[in-house]
């Protein structure tokens, strides 16, 4: 039998999508409201409260941001009731606060739970990503290469045209060369305006969100949160921090980062099995979003976990009174 400090993830699995609908609940009401601050706040304190009620002796390792910062779910906050496994979390209890405000595709609330030592432990800087999906050479593509190499690659691989591709990105100014240098190729583009969380997952499942790879950067932690989603679901994510000035490469250094330069595979940013959950706020490709009709709820949300790659779709329905 299992000591009771031993990761169960099977058993820890039911509580984690109970703490990632938990946030969703509390920010459906916020869905198109235009304010993301409360969006948020909702979220947190309804995930915070959610995952105290757990019997894991939990850090937050990937959160609202550092201490001083964030009054609740800071990196290095203590969560659970402290009695069961020590275990390592990575949450964003409303990924797309302005997906939400505004009533946009794919705001999810996340949270990947592991094992101590399982995540890497990302500051809030900003991270280079590239991911696509299963079914490839793990090593076919890289951060070193061209985007337009990794098109060509890529193309080459799945026995098509770069212009049968859809290379998905953040919508920003600071990726306007790369969307440049995407369309030169031919390949499609999906532009985003936020939620690279969702960007990233989508890779895993060509056929039903019809995007081939993601590239561009995004927040750091969003980084190892779909790592997370990936390490359950297969496809590839390669990471590169970086940095816009010394206060972020510090810190860096004090999350413990000691090569600024280093690029993170997939199995690097998450090094032990993982469970990973995600509730779908407003609709998108991957998870439908919370349906109010009358008083009655319903929400989806997708449950992972990488040891036994199963994926369950929970629908979540409750009459509200
Ligand atoms: P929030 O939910 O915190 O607003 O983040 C949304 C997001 O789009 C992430 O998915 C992405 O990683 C990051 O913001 C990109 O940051 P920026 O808006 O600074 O380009």
């Amino acid at each position: 039998m299992e000591s009771k400090s031993a990761f169960n993830d099977r058993l820890l699995s039911l509580g984690l999508a109970r703490v990632s609908e938990a946030a969703a609940i509390a920010a459906t009401r916020f869905v198109g409201a235009g304010d993301e601050k409360a969006a948020d706040q909702a979220a947190v304190d309804a995930m915070r409260a959610q995952l105290n009620m757990l019997e894991i002796n939990g850090t937050i390792v990937i959160g609202e941001g550092e201490r001083d910062e964030a009054p609740m779910l800071y990196i290095g906050e203590k969560v659970g009731s402290g009695k069961g496994p020590g275990v390592d979390i990575a949450l964003d209890p409303l990924e797309g606060t302005n997906l939400t405000a505004k009533d946009m595709p794919n705001a999810l609330t996340v949270i990947a739970m592991g094992p101590k030592g399982s995540l890497l432990h990302a500051p809030d800087v900003y991270m280079e990503k590239l991911a696509y999906g299963p079914n490839y050479d793990p090593n076919l593509i890289t951060l070193e290469m061209t985007p337009s190499e990794r098109i060509e690659k890529l193309a080459k691989a799945k026995g098509c045209k770069p212009s049968d591709l859809m290379i998905c990105v953040l919508e920003r100014p600071r990726h306007q060369n790369l969307i440049q240098e995407i369309r030169e190729t031919g390949a499609r583009l999906r532009l985003i305006t936020d939620g690279d969380v969702a960007g990233v997952i989508h890779c895993a499942d060509t056929p039903k969100t019809g995007i081939d790879m993601y590239m561009g950067s995004g927040g750091a932690p969003e980084g190892v949160l779909a790592a997370s989603a990936l390490k359950c679901l297969g496809g590839q994510i390669q990471g590169r921090l970086t940095f816009r000035n010394d206060t972020e490469r510090k810190r860096a250094m004090a999350a413990g980062i000691d090569n600024l330069n280093k690029i993170y595979t997939l199995n690097e940013m998450v090094t032990k099995d993982v469970i990973f959950a995600a509730t779908g706020v407003t609709d998108g490709s991957i998870l439908r979003g919370a349906r109010w009709d009358g008083n009655i709820l319903e929400m989806e949300t997708i449950l992972m976990r990488s040891k036994t790659g199963s994926v369950r779709r929970l629908l979540y329905r409750q009459r509200f009174s």
